[in-house]
């Protein structure tokens, strides 16, 4: 089974969730590699898109990257219009608008989740967008601001009416932040609510869960977000198993050679010493999960890697947890 976007048909139905800090361009362009069905951009503030700042300029890259989908965040329509347009003619093909983002930066802003209480606003920032570009316009949004105001698919059906393609639920409210569990079921309100197609989000990990998550809320596709960190090839495996193809984890060789390709693209783009920053968690999460496939990799070698500033050293650490355990136990 596929999922259509407007009339952008995806291989699969299983979407890399937008991370800030996390889905970077290296990120993104390995997990859709590996066949994730469409991976999302970090969010991109409106305004210093359009103003040209380099870092967010960066989190809207979409080199190799086939559907490049860019999330926008802001809270006023001038800024809204004049960054889609900007991430259409970059080649941007999706548009996403964040209406999920729970941070107080950003809701003290009014934008993120906070929109959840402003409807009316909500909506001028999806109209501006949808009449500023050709491309499809998507939401992402939470099932409400707290318990008493469930309004999800409210929000969703009116920014179907507006023109909206696609929308994705993460199963919490925002006074939620990330406690609790994603109440999959609550999503099914949205289902009901509207004809394009909805995607469930929150606490996906494993094809088990994708299919609980599918049977529940009755949606088109699922997003993975967190589960993905140090394992982006996942969302193409639940992808590949969702569509009753066998989910075949990458070799040890694939899997060392992007996190290799990961690390170098951060150190690229960002720069030595903000790349190497950045790519911490990354390699951080590579490790963890490694340790948790039962590589043997010791304690001073994990804190080594997210410790050093040598790119050698990275390298050949990174070699080392991805090496069969008979090479390992040699060296
Ligand atoms: C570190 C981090 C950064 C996030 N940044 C964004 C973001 O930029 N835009 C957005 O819509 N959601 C963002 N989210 C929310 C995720 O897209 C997703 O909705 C949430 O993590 C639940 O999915 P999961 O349980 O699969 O992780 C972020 C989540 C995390 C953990």
């Amino acid at each position: 089974m596929t999922l259509a976007i407007g009339d952008i048909i995806l291989s699969g139905r299983v979407v890399l969730a937008p991370m800030s800090g996390v889905t970077d361009h290296g990120m993104r362009r390995i997990a859709r590699r590996f066949g994730a069905s469409l991976v999302v951009s970090e969010m991109v503030a409106s305004d210093s898109f359009v103003n040209g700042h380099e870092e967010t300029r960066l989190r809207a890259e979409g080199t190799g990257i086939n559907p490049h989908v860019v999330q926008l965040v802001g809270r006023d329509p001038f800024w809204m219009s004049e960054a889609a347009r900007l991430a259409e003619a970059s080649g941007a093909v999706i548009i996403d608008i964040n209406m999920g983002c729970p941070a107080k930066k950003v809701t003290g802003g009014y934008a993120g989740s906070a929109l959840m209480r402003d409807l009316e606003l909500a909506l001028k920032l999806v109209d501006a967008t949808v009449s500023a570009v050709k491309v499809p316009v998507t939401v992402k949004m939470r099932l409400g601001w707290d318990e008493a105001t469930l309004n999800a698919p409210e929000l969703a059906r009116r920014c179907e009416a507006a023109g909206v393609k696609l929308v994705t639920i993460h199963g919490r409210t925002r006074c939620q932040f990330y406690k609790g569990t994603a109440d999959w079921t609550a999503i099914s309100a949205v289902k009901r609510a509207v004809k394009i197609p909805v995607i469930a989000n929150g606490d996906c990990s494993s094809l088990e869960t994708a299919r609980a998550m599918l049977f529940r809320s009755g949606a088109d596709g699922v997003m993975i977000g967190r589960a993905a960190m140090g394992q982006p090839w996942l969302v193409g495996m639940i992808a590949r198993g969702l569509n009753d193809h066998p989910m075949i984890l990458p070799s040890l060789n694939e899997r060392r050679d992007a996190a290799i390709e990961h690390y170098q693209s951060l150190l690229s783009s960002m720069g030595l010493e903000v790349g190497i920053r950045h790519a911490r968690k990354h390699l951080a999460a590579y490790s963890e999960i490694r340790v948790q496939e039962g590589a043997a990799i010791s304690a001073v070698e994990r804190e080594k890697i997210v410790t050093t500033d040598n790119e050698q050293e990275v390298i050949s650490l990174l070699s080392k947890f991805f090496a069969p355990e008979e090479r390992r136990s040699l060296s």
